[in-house]
């Protein structure tokens, strides 16, 4: 597989030079630390950039850095201002009553019969071409197609990512549709997409970003069901949106590094000396048993320091807590290694279907897009389709390349991978910036103009963005033969 890398590679400044290396190692894990952070202070951000000049060429080196880097003292968490205390507008107690579905499934039928499927299943263009890779492609500007809902229509939509709703002037964002190269994207059928989910648990399983996601999946669908027939319910990690009609659930469960953390409270995990028991999933993969469509991401939390503090037993409760420190990517590989022995182990792939996003990147520098006095991704309007050189958002490939290599190594339980992380670089225009939350309340207008310190370039406007990456994920699952195969056993 080709993975993505940056050019002009960093062996010339690894190699024989540590002083050198470990001075970029040390910027780099600034920047990583500037970069994800939005509360940090904006003096301190201006008075660190003064004095590492080297700031805009730190990602050839990205690889000596995660491996040399000194830990980056704590932050406040990039999720503090959006991330906390933010629950849906519908709020409801106990789970409605399970409607008798009858099984009439609409026979629907676009998928094309593949063989092997440990075989990466591209998610196939509406002419069914399986070598077309739908991830390759462009973005183009289409009102007539996007987006593919109202913001004033889906009431399901937090205010985290309401932009328009919380003072956004343009609305382009919403408008750009991704055309792969050699196959078109199949039309997004809410219908057909419910009745492969009747009967169905769907569930998304990680950060806040993967919470963006879920969001706009329940506003893909919402639509094509009365609004008595369908209801949100938040109760702790997990939200549930429930389909009446079709006995079918959307639900999003946190657990930010998938493993164990000491951030695996829903409300409260804003904490800056972050924490995982890399072996410990049981407690959270006990909610995805029996799930149907399965999908994963873990990633923005990765993203603090450069090395992530490790719990080998007792609890994070007992103070102090003993722990060891490790390169963020070596944990990163253990706790998908984790996460991959689970789902081998407890997945059946008959039933259910596996898939793992891949890293969504934030615009925090932006040098990296050519515009070195813009204010991180604050005023951006346009996708960097025009941009002639390599972006460099200071994405953390390493982990693109963990998950990717993990996902694909997996024999037993294909799982799908879900390459979003180029297209979306391409999306500066795209984020939430000032037009958001911080801790639960509307940005005020004096935090709105202080953008350095405020606007948040890691989440997502809805519509927009994710509403693409589900368009994927439809794909995989319209497609499939598995699931196909599954539904004519289950009908017989
Ligand atoms: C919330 O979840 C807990 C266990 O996860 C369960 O015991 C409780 O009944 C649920 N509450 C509601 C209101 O659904
Ligand atoms: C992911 O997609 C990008 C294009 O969007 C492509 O350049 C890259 O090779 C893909 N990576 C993998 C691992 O499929
Ligand atoms: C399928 O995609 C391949 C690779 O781009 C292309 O050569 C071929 O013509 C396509 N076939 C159809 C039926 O569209
Ligand atoms: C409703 O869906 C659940 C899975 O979410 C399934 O276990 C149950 O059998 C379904 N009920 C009916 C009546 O089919
Ligand atoms: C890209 O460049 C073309 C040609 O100069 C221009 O018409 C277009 O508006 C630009 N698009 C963006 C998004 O910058």
């Amino acid at each position: 597989m080709r993975i993505p890398r940056r050019k002009g590679g960093a062996a010339g400044v690894a190699l024989g030079m540590p002083s050198r290396r470990a001075q970029i190692a040390a910027v780099f894990a600034l920047a990583v630390l500037l970069g994800v952070s939005v509360l940090y202070d904006s003096a301190h951000i201006a008075a660190s950039l003064r004095r590492h000049s080297g700031y805009t060429r730190l990602s050839a080196t990205r690889e000596e850095a995660a491996a040399g880097a000194p830990p980056a003292r704590g932050v406040e968490s990039a999720e503090e201002s959006t991330d906390r205390s933010d629950p849906p507008p519908q709020q409801g107690q106990g789970q409605g009553k399970e409607e008798e579905a009858s099984s009439t499934r609409a026979r629907a039928d676009t998928s094309t019969p593949e063989t092997g499927v440990v075989k990466e299943v591209a998610a196939e263009g509406a002419h069914g071409n399986a070598s077309c890779d739908v991830y390759k492609g462009r973005w183009v500007y289409d009102d007539k197609n996007a987006p593919l809902y109202k913001e004033s229509d889906c009431e399901f939509l937090t205010e985290q990512v309401t932009c328009m709703r919380n003072g956004r002037r343009d609305d382009e964002y919403q408008k750009w549709r991704w055309q792969p190269d050699e196959c078109d994207l199949p039309k997004f059928e809410a219908k057909l997409l419910l009745e492969k989910l009747r009967n169905k648990r769907m569930m998304f399983v990680g950060d806040s970003l993967n919470r963006n996601q879920w969001e706009s999946m329940v506003c893909l669908v919402q639509s094509e069901v009365p609004w008595d027939k369908k209801k949100l319910v938040k109760n702790g990690s997990l939200n549930v949106f429930r389909l009446e009609e079709y006995n079918a659930t959307i639900e999003f469960y946190w657990a930010p590094f998938l493993v164990e953390s000491n951030s695996d409270d829903p409300d409260i995990h804003s904490i800056t000396d972050r924490m995982i028991m890399p072996t410990s999933i049981t407690k959270h993969a006990a909610n995805w048993i029996g799930v149907d469509y399965l999908i994963f991401n873990t990633y923005i939390w990765w993203m603090n320091t450069p090395k992530m503090k490790i719990v080998h037993d007792g609890s994070f409760a007992s103070k102090p807590v003993k722990y060891d420190e490790m390169d963020r990517v070596v944990a990163y590989r253990q706790i998908l290694k984790t996460w991959s022995g689970w789902v081998e182990e407890h997945v059946d792939p008959r039933r259910t279907m596996v898939l793992f996003m891949s890293v969504s990147p934030v615009h925090m520098q932006s040098e990296g897009w050519g515009s070195p006095n813009n204010i991180k991704c604050f005023s951006e309007t346009q996708p960097a389709i025009n941009y002639t050189k390599e972006l460099e958002l200071g994405t953390d490939w390493d982990l693109f390349s963990a998950s990717h290599g993990f996902t694909k190594a997996m024999k037993k339980v294909p799982v799908h991978f879900i390459n979003i992380t180029a297209l979306s670089e391409i999306r500066k225009d795209a984020h939430t910036s000032v037009h958001t939350l911080r801790q639960g309340k509307l940005l005020t207008k004096e935090q709105q103009a202080n953008p350095r310190k405020f606007a948040d370039c890691i989440h997502w406007c809805l519509p927009g963005l994710p509403d693409t990456w589900n368009e994927f994920i439809y794909g995989h699952i319209v497609s499939s033969p598995l699931q196909q195969q599954i539904e004519d056993q289950s009908q017989r």
